[in-house]
This record gives C-alpha cells, sequence and structure tokens, in this order.
C-alpha cells in the first residue's frame, strides 16, 4: 500500500513513558490519526483515550489492536524486553512498523525482527530520534564534507546525570529486561558512531561495574514509604518507576566503558556513566586534517583543522552555533514521527533503518558479554547473509 496511501491509521503498543510520542500522530486533521492503543495496564488505557478521544480503541490484549483492518501501522512503546515478540506480531499481522530502540535485547532476536520484515514486505522503521538531533546532523554534515579528511577516531563521553531517576528505580535495572545499559542507553550512542563515521562495529572490549546503584535493601521497597526517604537523593515518586535503586535484584553496571574497532579501521571508545552529576553527550571525531566537537548537548560543534605548514602548532577554530527545533529530544520526536509517516506515504527509505538498529544491538551484546567476562575481545556476529548491501 506504500505510496497510495493519504493517511496512515496507527496503533500503538506500550501507552504511557515513551507510548506519549503518539501525541505527534494523532493529527485527525492531517496525515495520521491514531486509532488504537493496548496496555497491559488499565491504568494507562484511560488516559490515552483521554488524549486521543473517546472513538480510539484501547484493549489490554496488544492481539486486539493487530487483529484490527483499521489499523495500518503499529508503534512499539513497550518495554525493552517485549520489543521482538510486539514487532514481529505487528509485522505478521500486516502492520507497517515503528519500534523503539533498542530494537530488542538480543542480537538472535534483532535477526528474528529482520527476517520477519524481510517476510513481511513492509516498513519497519527504529526510534533512533538522535539521528533527528540538529546537533548531530550538524557532526555528520562536517564530517561528510571532508573538512577533517578521513575519520580515524571517535571519543564519546556520556554524562547520564539522571542515570538513577530514569535507569534504577524500574525494569530497566534488571538484565533479564534489557540485557545492560550498554542497550538500553548507548544504542542510540552506537548508532551514532555508526552513523556519522559511515560505517559499522567489527569487533569490541569492555570494561564495567556496578559502583553506585544496587546494595542490599528490599526488592519490594518503594520510595514514598521508604524510613530513609527525607535523606536519600534517588528519592522520587513516580509510579511504577520509585523502586528503591539499592535493591538487590540491581544488577546493571552503572560505569562502563567500552573500545571498538569498526570495519572501517576507526577506533572508538565510548564511556558511561550513570552517577554523573550532570547530563551532557560529548561527541569528539578526529581525522587526518581535524577534529570535530560539540561543546553542549545541544547548541555549540567547533572544527578545528590543521594548518599544514605549521602542523599542529597553528590551528584554525570554527564554532557553529546550533538552534534545536521545538519539541522534546531537542526537536527530534516531531520529526521522527513526521518522517515515518512520510516514508509509508511516499514509500521512501527510512533513516533509522532496521540494519542499524540491529548493529546497534550487536555492539551492546557483545560489549556486556566482554564487560562480564574480563574484558576479552568479541567479535560483532554477521548481518544474516541475505541481507548483506542493504
Ligand atoms: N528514543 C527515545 O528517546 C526513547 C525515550 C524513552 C524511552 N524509549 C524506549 O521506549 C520504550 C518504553 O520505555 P518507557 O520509558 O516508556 O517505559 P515505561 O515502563 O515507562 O512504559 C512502558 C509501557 O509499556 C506498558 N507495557 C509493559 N508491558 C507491556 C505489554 N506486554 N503489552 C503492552 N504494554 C506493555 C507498560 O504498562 C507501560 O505503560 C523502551 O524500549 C525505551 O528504550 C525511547
Amino acid at each position: 500500500m506504500s505510496g497510495t496511501r493519504e493517511k496512515v491509521r496507527i496503533g500503538v503498543i506500550g501507552l504511557s513513558g515513551r507510548g506519549m510520542i503518539a501525541n505527534h500522530w494523532h493529527q485527525p486533521d492531517g496525515k495520521s490519526i491514531v486509532v488504537a492503543g493496548a496496555d497491559i495496564n488499565e491504568k494507562f488505557l484511560f488516559g490515552f483515550k483521554e488524549r486521543m478521544g473517546p472513538s480510539v480503541f484501547v484493549s489490554t490484549n496488544y492481539q486486539e489492536i493487530l487483529k484490527r483492518s483499521d489499523v495500518d501501522a503499529v508503534a512499539v512503546t513497550s518495554p525493552d524486553f517485549c520489543h521482538e515478540e510486539h514487532a514481529i506480531a505487528a509485522l505478521e499481522a500486516g502492520k507497517d512498523v515503528f519500534c523503539e530502540k533498542p530494537l530488542t535485547i538480543t542480537t538472535e532476536g534483532c535477526d528474528r525482527i529482520l527476517e520477519a520484515w524481510h517476510k513481511s514486505g513492509k516498513h519497519l522503521m527504529v526510534g533512533f530520534n538522535m539521528r533527528y538531533m540538529n546537533i548531530f546532523r550538524c557532526m555528520k554534515e562536517i564530517v561528510g564534507s571532508g573538512v577533517i579528511g578521513e575519520v580515524k577516531a571517535v571519543w564519546v563521553r556520556h554524562f547520564v546525570g539522571h542515570g538513577g531517576e530514569w535507569y534504577y528505580h524500574n525494569w530497566m535495572a534488571n538484565r533479564k529486561n534489557t540485557t545492560s545499559l550498554l542497550l538500553q542507553k548507548a544504542s542510540h550512542d552506537f548508532d551514532m558512531i555508526h552513523w556519522i563515521s559511515n560505517s559499522y562495529t567489527k569487533r569490541v572490549a569492555a570494561f564495567g561495574s556496578l559502583d553506585f546503584y544496587g546494595g542490599d535493601k528490599p526488592n519490594d521497597l518503594e520510595c514514598p514509604t521508604c524510613p530513609e526517604r527525607d535523606k536519600c537523593n534517588e528519592f522520587q515518586i513516580r509510579p511504577y518507576h520509585q523502586y528503591c535503586a539499592f535493591r538487590k535484584e540491581v544488577d546493571v553496571e552503572d560505569n562502563s566503558t567500552v573500545i571498538m574497532e569498526l570495519e572501517n579501521g576507526v577506533k572508538a571508545t565510548y564511556s558511561q556513566c550513570h552517577f554523573a552529576p550532570d547530563y551532557f553527550r560529548n561527541y569528539t571525531f578526529i581525522g587526518t586534517e581535524g577534529r570535530v566537537e560539540n561543546l553542549d548537548d545541544q547548541f555549540k560543534v567547533t572544527v578545528l583543522t590543521r594548518n599544514q605548514s605549521k602542523k599542529w602548532k597553528n590551528l584554525s577554530n570554527r564554532t557553529y552555533d546550533v538552534k534545536p527545533a521545538e519539541g522534546e529530544h531537542g526537536g527530534a520526536d516531531p520529526v521522527i514521527c513526521r518522517d515515518f509517516i512520510d516514508m509509508l506515504i511516499t514509500g521512501k527509505e527510512p533513516v533509522a533503518t532496521p540494519v542499524a538498529g540491529r548493529m546497534s544491538v550487536a555492539v551492546g551484546c557483545a560489549a556486556t558479554e566482554s564487560m562480564r567476562a574480563g574484558g576479552k575481545v568479541v567479535e560483532i556476529p554477521s548481518l544474516p547473509s541475505w541481507i548483506k548491501g542493504r
């Protein structure tokens, strides 16, 4: 049907939290409309109906929305460990799919999603909204222009100031639900490294540990009823995201460093710390002629080039002011939502491809394996043979 639709009718699986992105698709007078939503928690169905209007279909069983002929496309915004089941079921039901990152929590699971996508002939796009942020688009353009020469090194420092708040009070703090935060959080960054360097990772090694969160508190301890709530910096009230960050079951690393070798020879490092006091992603790309770096999260990129006659002693320096667009995640969310609809209407290729989604998960899984085995080198499993070249 791609290329012949005028309006795309969307169903959403997982309605709270990231499910809010569906607001951008609900444009009854525009090119897309949200017609259905599913969530295992009944409470979120009511809020969804309030946002989308009384005629929206809701169910606690996601299969009910897949059966509906008035749903063209499905947004999978459920937890990471549900993505494989939900994305495959939606593709098999003949729906186009927007799947949040990480594509799923194992490389094999990603390959099963790719297979279902291939067999279905439908569109699949990954929620890599960083590809739509002006700051990273600017860095990609600068690298692509050749001004820093051939990229040879990439260094990423990720200060996750909201680490506790976002990851350690809920399901994300368990390996069984996420594999590790090198997927849940860093799948975006591995994708940025791949996208801007124009190559995928070949092998990795990593070190990491749980240095701050976790501990001996009971697994069912919640912040609002905790006797230490008045003196705890990690106290938060947010239903389903208020379990103690120092509980026993917490087992995902909060401090990790990954080294990567890409297929084109680029050497990259990525470091993530969840107890940093600030929130900032600092990217540096170094090429044979210079380097580019973002000086803050959204607004400034600097380019330093070597003066060939004077070598490193004389540098030319240029700073670009980048204006983020309006909206969440540096303005990326409204744009990625529009692009998903444009893809379904015009049939164009997605900016955030399924293969890119698989490759960033493969790096996260390999790095997790390495970090839990003392830092051994782990090769990235090849893509299924039928997909090569895509
Ligand atoms: N791209 C981004 O910037 C971005 C930002 C935030 C979250 N995410 C992704 O979105 C996903 C959801 O994250 P979140 O923070 O909203 O989590 P969350 O726990 O806040 O919300 C998940 C929702 O899914 C529902 N749910 C759980 N199991 C379900 C099932 N089997 N069927 C239907 N609904 C189910 C829950 O009840 C809840 O409403 C994650 O994969 C996360 O990585 C992406």
